[in-house]
């Protein structure tokens, strides 16, 4: 019989988040993609497609928003957890090719709530994130206001941050859907729980505080 799955990993308030922003994120890699690839429209792509970009860019900032008035504390966390590296990530990354490629988990150093490879994710998640913003406001609103030259290097660094965030969104997905060692994690995604030997060998120092009762 499997393993009872009864520790909490995620509240249903962060699934929600996390769906309806990839909802958002997918609405605007299609536009975008349309408005970048010259085979799919390019520069030549109707208002619609561009209208519908813009729609998405509402959900796409506004849920973060919402939920950092929602949970403040836990978003400052994710933000200081995701700017917070050290020899203990150097580590797992000279081992992680082993690992993925399904070496001892022992030899892995203990994680946290994430590992460094989910750390680096949530790092080109605020980082790509912080570059579409801006580049996207200078585009959005100040398009008649800039030289061409100026504009044009915005769009560069949206397209940029787009490559760099569909690259590493493939990474993100197969991890999180395919990669046999991630046995519980797209379940965890669905209903926030993961059992107990899962919590153990995937999160050990963050299960080691859970199982104190300090989480
Ligand atoms: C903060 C969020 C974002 C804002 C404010 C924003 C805004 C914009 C604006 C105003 C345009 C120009 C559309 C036009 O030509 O009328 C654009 C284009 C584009 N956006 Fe976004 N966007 C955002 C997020 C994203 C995301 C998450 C992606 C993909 C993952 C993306 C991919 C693209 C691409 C590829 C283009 C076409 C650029 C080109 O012409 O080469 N954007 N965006
Ligand atoms: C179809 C697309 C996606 C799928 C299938 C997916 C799946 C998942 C899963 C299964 C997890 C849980 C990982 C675990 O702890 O075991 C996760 C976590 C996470 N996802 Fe996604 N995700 C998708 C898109 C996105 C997008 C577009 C973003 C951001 C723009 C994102 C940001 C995150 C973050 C920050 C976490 C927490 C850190 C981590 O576990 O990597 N995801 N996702």
């Amino acid at each position: 019989m499997a393993e009872a799955r009864v520790v909490e990993r995620f509240r249903k308030r962060t699934i929600w988040f996390h769906w309806i922003h990839t909802a958002a994120f997918l609405v605007l890699l299609v536009t975008g993609a349309i408005l970048f690839l010259p085979g799919l429209g390019g520069p030549a792509a109707g208002g619609l497609t561009r209208f519908i970009h813009r729609i998405a860019v509402v959900f796409f900032v506004g849920m973060p928003i919402v939920y950092f008035i929602i949970n403040p504390r836990m978003s400052l966390h994710f933000i200081k957890e995701t700017l917070t590296w050290g020899r203990n990530d150097v580590q797992w990354f000279s081992q992680a090719p082993d690992y993925y490629f399904g070496g001892d988990e022992e030899k892995m150093p203990p994680q946290g709530h994430i590992n460094t490879g989910q750390k680096m994710w949530q790092f080109i998640v605020l980082g790509t994130g912080a570059l579409f913003l801006i580049s996207g406001f200078f585009m959005w609103f100040l398009k008649d206001a800039l030289a061409a030259g100026v504009f044009q290097w915005f769009v560069i660094v949206h397209d940029v941050a787009f490559v760099v965030a569909l690259l590493m969104l493939l990474v993100h997905v197969y991890l999180g859907v395919i990669h046999p060692r991630m046995t519980e994690s797209l379940r965890s995604m669905w209903d926030g729980k993961i059992s107990k030997t899962y919590a153990r060998n995937h999160y050990g120092k963050w299960y080691d505080e859970v199982a104190k009762g300090k989480n």
